[in-house]
């Protein structure tokens, strides 16, 4: 079975400990590698060998300009191995290949952008109210980074944080989720040779309680950026306050998909299924509830189950699959314990329900209809395939019930009223809401949730200040020595 050691400073070691745990392929339910067990120890290194490298050495000293140029270096590196890595990650977390492939491919665009904004970072020089002052600002790095990501887009995610972190000049240490390690250590080093100087970007897998926790608490890290869900997310908020460290935190979501009767319901209807079953319904921004307006619901549901009860299940490479597995055996026994949830609160079970019997960890494309937006299925995340219809009168009962979560990541709204559309964009409280379309995302969009849903966004320029500390520079061009006991 092959081996995934740590990377740090620049080399691939072992644990301190010397141990291994494994990792599953979530299509075949058995192991297919072992991923080294990352120590507090093997963590100090990391943050220590970051800490080095933003202060000395060659990644201290390149220009911004320079490092722009490293980073669309890195975008090409990604590019020229989008297929294997889009392999490796498809062996690892299940997601299908055809959708990891372009994304893979895509992300590449995450160092192109950051890189081009890497040389336009630029302080200020603020017009002084007060004689005999110079006063110019600087815009520095926050430090060294920690960034934690989840299991279900492993290189994606990780690609939001790093990308603008490295263009601030940050250095990071990665961990990445003990399900799918593998792609994160082969990214660094696959980095490592394309030029980004050691101890720039570091990895350390194992545990979330002991790997994680001790690289939140380190005291050398400045800034967390975690991306998973919102009981972690809460967890390290809490941990990193006590250092008053910064934090980026993209967390879980229970996001509304809208449908008008005057939406064209074909669109909507592959909207839904999009939004549901893309991914397995593993993603933050799954739209796990679907509101129906009355006058359409019957009909919505009944072209909805015709298209989701087509869908084929099956291996993760076949190009011809449209449902992969579940990717650990926790999450797909909360996906069926979700089910049974449903069942009980009297949601009407109208498409699957059943874990398919395969090797792997398969649950059939789900679909309840005549839910409550009190029932725990239409507030609590699943993270799986399983949809939960609700019905709504009018436009305000349907911001009513989109707006009755804790979480605001996402919503969709399927209309062909302009008027409407932008109502319902000024009203949802979401971070993103889609007319017409849904999961669409890109490297120029900012991105991150309101409420539970998280902190902070990533994506867009903006997404560069979250990694740098501004500082004012006062120099005295003449002003008198005053009075030292009253503020200048
Ligand atoms: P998790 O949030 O516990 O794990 C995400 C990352 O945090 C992993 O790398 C994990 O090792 C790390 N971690 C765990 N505990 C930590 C701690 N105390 N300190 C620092 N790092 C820690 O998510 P998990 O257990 O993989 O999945 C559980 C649920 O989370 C899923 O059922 C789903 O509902 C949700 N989830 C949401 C995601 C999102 O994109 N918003 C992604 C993955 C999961
Ligand atoms: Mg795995």
């Amino acid at each position: 079975m092959q081996h995934y050691e740590l990377f740090i400073d620049g080399e691939s070691r072992e644990a301190t400990d010397g141990e291994w745990f494994p990792t599953d392929n979530p299509y075949l339910g058995t192991p297919w590698a072992q991923i080294a067990k990352g120590t507090s120890q093997d963590v100090d290194d990391a943050v220590r060998a970051a800490d080095r490298a933003l202060r000395t050495g060659p990644w201290a000293e390149l220009t911004a300009s320079a490092r722009g140029a490293l980073l669309r270096r890195l975008g090409d590196t990604v590019t020229a191995h989008a297929r294997d890595l889009a392999e490796l990650e498809v062996r690892d977390n299940g997601k299908l290949f055809t959708e990891m492939h372009g994304q893979v491919a895509y992300l590449a665009e995450w160092f192109h952008y950051y890189g081009g904004l890497a040389d336009k970072i630029e302080g200020s020089v603020p017009p002084l109210d007060k004689k005999g002052y110079f006063a110019y600002t600087r815009k520095e790095p926050v430090g060294v980074v920690a960034v934690i990501t989840p299991w279900n887009s492993p290189l994606l995610l990780l690609a939001w944080k790093i990308a603008p972190a490295l263009a601030a000049g940050c250095t990071v240490v990665v961990k990445p989720s003990e399900f799918t390690s593998a792609s994160t250590l082969v990214l660094a080093r696959l980095f490592h040779e394309a030029g980004l100087p050691p101890g720039v970007l570091n990895v350390v897998t194992g545990f979330g309680q002991d790997v994680g926790a001790a690289l939140v608490e380190h005291p050398l890290v400045r800034k967390v950026s975690f991306t998973g869900s919102d009981a972690t997310g809460r967890r390290i908020n809490e941990s990193a306050a006590r250092d008053f460290k910064h934090v980026s935190l993209e967390l879980g979501g229970k996001s509304p998909n809208i449908v008008f009767a005057d939406a064209d319901l074909e669109a909507a209807v592959n909207g839904a299924v999009s939004g549901i079953f893309a991914a397995t319904g593993q993603t933050c921004i799954a739209g796990s509830r679907l509101l129906v307006q009355t006058g359409v619901h019957d009909e919505v549901v009944g072209r909805l189950v015709e298209l989701a009860g087509t869908a084929r299940m099956g291996d993760p490479m076949d190009e011809a699959t449209q449902v992969g597995p579940i990717t650990t055996p926790a999450q797909y026994a909360k996906v069926l314990d979700y089910i049974g949830i449903a069942r009980r609160e009297g949601a009407r079970l109208a498409l699957g329900g059943r874990a398919a019997a395969r090797g792997g960890w398969f649950v059939e494309p789900t679909v309840f209809t005549g839910v409550h937006s009190s029932m725990r299925i239409a507030q609590e995340e699943v993270f799986g395939p399983v949809l939960a219809v609700i019905p709504f009168e009018d436009e305000d009962e349907a911001v009513e019930i989109a707006d009755d979560s804790r979480y605001g990541l996402g919503a969709g709204v399927w209309t062909s009223d302009i008027g409407r559309a932008f109502r319902m964009a000024d009203l949802i409280r979401s971070g993103t809401v889609w007319v017409n379309t849904y999961r669409a995302v890109s490297y120029l969009t900012p991105f991150g949730g309101f409420k539970d849903s998280g902190l902070g966004r990533e994506n867009g320029i903006a997404a560069v200040a979250a990694y740098l500390e501004d500082k004012s520079v006062w120099i005295n061009t003449g002003a008198p020595t005053g009075n030292p006991f009253v503020l200048r």
